[in-house]
């Protein structure tokens, strides 16, 4: 293994690329061995078992009765963003996303000749808020989509149902496609209730399109499996026409990692799985808050951490410094957007152990501050 950001993988933790450490299910290694035992990975295109198990999973897990006619898979969230940008928009179009936000909104809608609108989020409370009178004051009539995460990534902010349905106002109004992704939806913490955009505003399902996976939940993003769920027939006619155009087939393992995830044997493994990535998030932001000037988000979902070093009164070099070299801790670093500038992303999806050991690294690392 190398070093990352100068940190050596002898002694550094890694807590950066948004997936988690842990063993995968075993009703996953089971439908593994089950393709073992049929040794055959020849050419595969039926994506029914999948788009089944994610269809009765929305319903069941969170009260989305969706069509699975509606849904399509793609190779991933990251190729449908792509897709459905080069799609459903045309090159100098903007595209809203509020940020501080994943760095691959950003990064899509720029590869795409797209141009990034950004709508930065306020602080209230401590969490984030869109703050839709300074969008609609900075229109620049360019807008074709928005682009969500929801929940947020970072720090798992859960738009309520309120905020879903204002959005969904905002885009009839300004005739703007909703692209909603809702890659983290099983990741609520206890006491947390994430609501999909489609059940909250069912009336904007003519401009919807929801973006689903069981890849971060399950921590197979590997096997680059979504499901791009488009309630109107014509966008999503076009949608798989594009698909076809790029001979896009779904990816055996995908599939059938995914439906064996999506079943009662994976959401009891995902009961276990929540309770304890909200108790990391517990111990890691304690933990950090105890340092002076350092402020973490309170999280309500996900396992990404997010963490504000501008009141430490260090500059963010500085501060990167020491994450680096001294904590040996290898968090995200820029590229969320306007407002996310003197913050750091660190990925909690790991043993306890590593946590408190993260936690203490910064401690130190940061003990001179008064
Ligand atoms: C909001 C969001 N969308 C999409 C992805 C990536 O999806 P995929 O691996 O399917 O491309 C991530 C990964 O962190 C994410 O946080």
């Amino acid at each position: 293994m190398e070093a990352y950001g100068g940190v050596s993988p002898e002694d550094g933790i890694a807590m950066w690329v948004a997936d988690m450490d842990f063993r995968a299910a075993d009703v996953l290694q089971e439908a593994v061995q089950g393709l073992l035992e049929k040794a055959n990975y020849g050419y595969f295109a039926s994506d029914a078992k999948a788009i089944q198990a994610a269809a009765w999973w929305m319903k069941e897990r969170h009260g989305w009765a969706v069509d699975p006619d509606w849904m399509t898979s793609t190779l991933g969230l990251g190729h449908a963003i792509a897709l459905l940008l080069e799609t459903f928009t045309d090159p100098g179009d903007e595209v809203i996303i509020f940020t501080p936000v994943y760095h691959e909104f950003t990064n899509k809608t720029k590869n795409a000749g797209r141009v990034v609108h950004e709508s930065p989020l306020v602080i209230r409370d401590g969490i984030y808020h869109m703050d839709f009178d300074a969008l609609e004051a900075g229109l620049t009539g360019k807008e074709k989509a928005v682009l969500i995460s929801s929940p947020h990534n970072p720090a798992g902010r859960i738009w309520t149902v309120e905020e879903l349905q204002q959005l969904a106002a905002f885009c009839e109004k300004h005739d703007l496609l909703m692209i909603s992704d809702e890659i983290h939806h099983d990741l609520a913490f206890p006491g947390n209730s994430y609501t999909p955009f489609m059940v909250a505003a069912p009336e904007a399902a003519h401009r919807t399109i929801v973006l689903t996976a069981a890849s971060k939940t399950f921590n197979i993003a590997g096997a680059r499996n979504a499901a791009v769920t488009i309630p109107e027939a014509e966008k999503r006619k076009k949608f798989r026409h594009a698909l076809l155009v790029h001979q896009t087939q779904p990816n055996l393992l995908g599939v059938e990692l995914t439906a064996a995830a999506y079943t009662p044997r994976g959401a009891e493994w995902v009961d276990e799985l929540v309770p304890y990535i909200a108790g990391n998030a517990q111990v890691f932001n304690d933990g950090v808050a105890q340092i002076p000037g350092v402020v973490p988000m309170p999280m309500q979902s996900t396992y990404l951490a997010w963490v504000d070093f501008a009141n430490t009164g260090l500059s963010m070099e500085d501060v990167l410094r020491r994450v680096h070299e001294d904590a040996r801790l290898v968090p995200s670093v820029g590229g969320f957007g306007t407002g996310g500038e003197t913050f750091l992303r660190f990925n909690i999806g790991t043993r306890r152990a590593n946590v408190e050991e993260a936690v203490s690294r910064l401690q130190d690392a940061f003990s001179d501050l008064q």
